[in-house]
């Protein structure tokens, strides 16, 4: 069992209120105005995302220039090649957009864009319309998901590499329309990467555990149904209440998540009510 972090003491809280959602995920910080933020805040909220793994902002009724301003200011930013995109001038921004005719899908545990070459480091989705009850999102502590895991097996996956593809968008695509050959093209644009199991957070130095339901497909060189039976015990991991927090949504919140050492589930509790989210991504590193 992973150990608490009860305290922030080495970090500056400024003038801040944090309000922890669990003792080792999730932070919401009061008091904040994302579109006005100085570097030394933007570093300090750098450094708490990796103590926290996500941390939250209510009440920002920012443009979305702003929203894409301060994703900015924490690395370069992706335009996703799946997503539509073109419903702002702002083609980082992707639209989730949930209601009657567009039922949610997302509720399946990952880190985002893991079937890239260089995967996110983060993501900052903000609320613009939410049901009146239900669409949460759960996030999980992959550090402590790791941490967790008995030593044998541990051992077992220390070194071992993963498959991870994007074949769920391009099932989207041909449901969409697109033709086989359009399909062929995503597929070669975007061919299945190879990632470590465990990665080591470029930051912090930690171990997390680095697959998700979504994006892996298997693990090399071990048989096929050893490499199901053990990515399904991994991805269980994530499962457990015990390393995550839940954040419940009003308009205008953002939450702010570390990939590299995070993955999260939309609750698609609330169809037919509406849902309406906007999404910039930050382009992170190779793991290792
Ligand atoms: C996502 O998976 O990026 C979206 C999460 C959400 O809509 O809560």
């Amino acid at each position: 069992m992973a150990e608490a972090h009860n305290a922030l003491h080495h970090i500056d809280p400024k003038s801040f209120e944090l309000e922890h959602l669990s003792p080792t995920i999730g932070t919401v910080v009061h008091g904040i105005d994302i579109a006005t933020v100085d570097s030394t805040t933007i570093d300090w909220l750098a450094e708490l995302l990796v103590e926290r793994k996500v941390i939250f902002f209510r009440d920002q009724n920012v443009a979305v220039e702003s929203h894409v301003a301060f994703a900015r200011q924490f690395g370069e930013l992706e335009v996703h090649p799946f997503f539509e995109t073109g419903k702002s001038q702002h083609p980082e921004v992707i639209h989730l957009d949930n209601d009657r005719e567009n039922p949610p899908y997302i509720n399946i545990w990952h880190s985002d864009v893991t079937w890239r070459a260089v995967p996110s480091l983060g993501s900052i989705l903000r609320a613009r319309v939410v049901p009146p009850v239900g669409g949460d999102t759960l996030f999980a502590n992959m550090e402590a998901a790791y941490e967790g895991l008995d030593d044998e097996t541990k051992t077992r996956i220390d070194g071992l590499v993963a498959v991870h593809d994007n074949e769920g968008f391009l099932r989207g695509m041909r449901m969409r329309g697109a033709s086989e050959d359009e399909i062929e093209a995503k597929r070669r644009e975007f061919p299945p990467q190879r990632h470590p199991v465990v990665r080591t957070h470029p930051v912090s130095g930690r171990k997390s555990l680095y697959v998700n339901k979504a994006f892996t497909r298997s693990i090399e060189d071990i048989a096929p149904d050893e490499s199901t039976t053990l990515l399904d015990a991994l991805y269980a991991q994530a499962w457990l209440p015990e390393y995550q927090c839940r954040f419940q949504w009003r308009a205008d919140s953002f939450a702010f998540w570390d990939n590299r050492a995070a993955q999260h589930y939309a609750v698609a509790d609330y169809w037919p009510n509406e849902r309406h989210m906007e999404r910039v991504t930050i382009i992170g590193d190779r793991p290792r």
